[in-house]
């Protein structure tokens, strides 16, 4: 039970991914059971062996498409079964879409974008919650990005699905304290982190990670891009009782592009 976060249970979506896997790897450290789900399997059964290896019994895998409802419903079905229970929820499974234009997007972007941001909060939220209020402090972490606060050319539907995240976090945070259920709900927005999501970006500098790195930073106060572990951090202080009075609320992790 020792850790900032021990004795808890999170579910963690995309945990294959890099962001994902920073936060898994950080709430195993400090105490917590993970579940690790991603459509990328072989991916997360990997992580979970990594983390299993330093903290025995600590992290499960599943196969998840988080736009599929009844994979949602089964999902958290055997997360609770092996954890035991399940306290937090971390909404992180995300994907860019394609950098066009609004005049040259489609429709099929536009609605794989809803789909995999935005649609799957809402099932998420929907199928956890009864979990979450029967866990005595539940914690809801839903990853949207600085593009949920600022527009930017080319990335409509993007902005659009995080935008939609960062208000329906709110309407989830304000239902859960009108019900009196000890669940929280907030919202994390970073900047630009290194991952793989990424990699369109650094196509379009031809290739060139470190080029693709160094003109993302260009807008960034702090002048560099950010690490997972900088969005890791802030969601384990949300997955904490530390934060068991801010719900609501938005965590701009942006080395301070949105102060400007
Ligand atoms: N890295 C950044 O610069 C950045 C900035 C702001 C917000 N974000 C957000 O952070 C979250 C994590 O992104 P990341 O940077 O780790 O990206 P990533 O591409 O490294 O990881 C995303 C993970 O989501 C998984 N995934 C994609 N579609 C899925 C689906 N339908 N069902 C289940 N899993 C699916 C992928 O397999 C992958 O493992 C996303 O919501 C993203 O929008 C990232």
């Amino acid at each position: 039970m020792s850790g900032r976060v021990g004795g808890k249970a999170a579910l963690i979506t995309g945990a294959a991914g890099g962001l994902g896997q920073a936060m898994a790897r950080m709430l195993a450290r400090e105490g917590a059971k993970v579940t690790l789900t991603d459509v990328d399997l072989a991916g997360v059964r990997a992580l979970a062996r990594a983390i299993n290896a330093d903290h025995p019994g600590a992290a499960f895998a599943f196969s998840h498409d988080v736009t599929d409802e009844a994979e949602w419903v089964s999902v958290i079905d055997q997360a609770v079964d092996a954890m035991g229970g399940l306290s937090i929820l971390i909404n992180n499974a995300g994907i860019g879409g394609d950098l066009v234009w609004s005049e040259q997007d489609t429709l099929r972007n536009w609605r794989r974008v809803q789909a995999v941001n935005v649609e799957s909060i809402m099932l998420g939220c929907k199928h956890a919650m009864p979990h979450l209020r029967t866990s005595g402090a539940g914690s809801i972490i839903n990853i949207s990005s600085v593009a949920g606060l600022a527009a930017a050319p080319g990335m409509g539907a993007y902005n659009a699905t995080k935008a939609a995240v960062w208000m329906y976090t709110k309407t989830i945070a304000l239902e859960a304290a009108k019900g009196g259920w000890n669940v929280r709900c907030n919202s994390i927005h970073p900047v630009f982190i290194k991952t793989p999501i990424l990699d369109p970006f650094v196509a379009l500098a031809g290739g060139d990670e470190k080029v693709a790195h160094e003109k993302l930073a260009r807008g960034i106060p702090l002048k560099r891009i950010g690490e997972p572990d900088d969005v890791a951090y802030c969601v384990l202080y949300l997955a904490s009782d530390e934060s068991k009075f801010v719900t609501g609320a938005e965590f701009k992790i942006d080395g301070g592009m949105l102060a400007q």
